[in-house]
């Protein structure tokens, strides 16, 4: 498998495939690899003829610099991974915070019409600007055809669209359906640093968001709302940091329902120090 952590040699690999005519495929990700990454990069495998697997800890997208210094880091074990799904399609960039910010760690500025101020942006600071210019820059770098995103980050994959949108980028972005464990938690890297009794607790998020969904039938946003603070105000350990139901294409908590509009629910949980977001259709 092509691992490259240099900008000049995965430039010059990528010129080789646009020169044969080969697609290709990116799915942006900071590794510790899961089996929700691999369904992305198996879909981009399936869509594109060569996939470029980013492994990269973007530090400008952290608010929290113990989530950033705690956040897995495990390349070997992503490598092996990758190799077990393709060894010839795959391609992996790695680069270092020299290589993708040389000596100046810092976010540009975006203007997502709205979207960076809503959910995640309230709570996360800076959070989006620094995603939108680690993928801006890798999509300089790599110039995919298509970029695969999944909706566990729903608003990140709004964003995504938008900068595309924004900055007339000829890329397409595909979103996929949230992966998740037998027990209904949404896989994310940071599933691992659970504790036994959190990772127990955990799927009380989803069974919550499924019971949500069946209540927003019948009852508006506000009473669903209602219902789920109350849920976690129960709960011995699991803390809510904010359920919403928003609509999908501005993100703006919903105020009264629409028949023509689609809504999704989004929630962020702490479990201890770990924070946990999910999210579900409504209609
Ligand atoms: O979703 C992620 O893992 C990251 O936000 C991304 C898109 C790779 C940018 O660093």
């Amino acid at each position: 498998m092509e691992i490259y952590s240099d900008k000049q040699q995965i430039t010059c690999a990528i010129d080789g495939f646009k020169a044969k005519k080969l697609t290709v495929g990116m799915v942006p990700t900071m590794g510790a690899l899961h089996e929700g990454h691999l369904q992305l990069v198996k879909k981009a495998l399936a869509e594109n003829d060569k996939v470029v697997v980013s492994i990269f800890v973007n530090p400008t997208q952290f608010d929290n610099k113990d989530d950033l210094l705690k956040y897995p880091r495990t390349l070997e074990q992503d490598v092996a991974l990758l190799k077990t799904v393709s060894p010839n399609s795959i391609v992996v960039y790695a680069p270092t915070v020299e290589d993708m910010y040389g000596g100046n760690t810092v976010s540009q500025n975006f203007d997502f019409d709205g979207l960076e101020f809503e959910m995640e942006g309230r709570f996360r600071h800076g959070h989006f600007d620094g995603v939108g210019t680690i993928v801006k820059r890798f999509f300089d770098i790599v110039k995919p055809h298509r970029a695969y995103f999944g909706e566990k980050d729903f608003q990140q994959l709004a964003i995504i669209k938008k900068l595309v949108e924004k900055h007339d980028i000829p890329v397409q972005i595909v979103g996929c359906e949230i992966h998740r464990e037998s027990n209904g938690l949404a896989m994310s890297s940071r599933n691992t640093r659970l504790s036994p009794e959190y990772k127990e607790a955990a799927p009380f998020i989803y069974k919550t968001l499924k019971a949500a969904k069946e209540k927003f039938g019948t009852k508006s946003a506000t009473k669903v709302t209602e219902w789920v603070y109350e849920q976690f105000d129960k709960h011995d350990i699991l803390e809510l940091e904010y359920f919403l139901i928003s609509d999908i294409d501005t993100l703006k908590p919903v105020k009264r329902k629409s028949k023509t509009k689609k809504y999704r629910a989004f929630i962020a949980v702490y479990a201890n120090d770990i924070r946990l977001i999910d999210n579900i259709a409504l209609n």
